[in-house]
């Protein structure tokens, strides 16, 4: 059977001049509209928060993956249930990640860990069977058109045979660098949402950029 690849096109990489007619482009083909929120302090820039996750709400059904690059998520982290389907909180951003995955859940949303390039998977192993997914960054979080680091593959396989051996569900994200060279890879190393920035909104045709990945079988 065809493993379903689900895609999540990040605004980041929008023109905010016309997001909405942006949002338009991709929705066709998109599970998710990814919104990554950047505070200036967990990572080197500013972008985004509620306001303008409440105004793609207002334009679009799709559901909202709010990936927070914040310091102090438990500060905001209620907001953005509000509006979102998935929320990830970064592993590095918080000394209390239960507290964070309860949080989430008790919104009745799925509850994601990020998880930056250098940290590794086994540090998560102890919240993996109470969480929905793990957002497994393929570039240094912060800015979107960045190189896609290799050795993430490895961080993927090894999600996807904990998930196996532990016997458990949670999908595995993985945001940075995936375009035409790297999306085969990461599928199939056991990636299940893929999230497109760069690639998708500076295609000349963004819906036929996301088919290439929605259409890609791997053997
Ligand atoms: C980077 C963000 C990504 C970014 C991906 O910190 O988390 O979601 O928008 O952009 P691309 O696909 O251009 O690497
Ligand atoms: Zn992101």
């Amino acid at each position: 059977m065809k493993r379903n690849v689900k895609l999540s096109p990040s605004v980041l990489s929008a023109d905010f001049t016309k997001l909405g007619e942006e949002i338009k482009k991709v929705e066709p083909l998109s599970d998710y509209i990814h919104l990554d929120v950047m505070d200036g302090h967990f990572v080197p820039n500013i972008t985004y928060g509620l306001i303008i996750g409440e105004a793609i709400k207002r334009v679009t059904n799709v559901p909202i993956d709010t990936h927070l690059m914040i310091e102090n998520p438990e500060m905001f982290v209620d907001d953005f249930c509000e509006i979102s389907d998935i929320v990830s909180v970064h592993y590095e951003s918080t000394r209390h990640l239960n507290r964070m995955i309860n949080r989430i859940k008790d919104h009745d949303k799925k509850a994601f860990v990020a998880i930056n390039p250098h940290t590794i998977v086994e540090l998560i192993k102890d919240v993996i069977m109470d969480i929905d997914g793990v957002l497994v960054m393929s570039v240094n979080p912060g800015f979107g058109g960045q190189k896609f680091i290799p050795n993430t593959l490895n961080k993927i396989r090894s999600l996807d045979e904990m998930r196996k051996e532990l016997g458990l569900t949670f999908e595995i994200e993985i945001d940075g660098g995936i375009n035409e060279e790297t999306f085969k890879s990461v599928i199939k190393a056991g990636a299940d949402i893929i999230v497109t920035g760069n690639y998708a909104f500076s295609a000349e045709d963004p819906l036929e950029a996301l088919r290439k990945i929605k259409e890609f079988v791997p053997d």
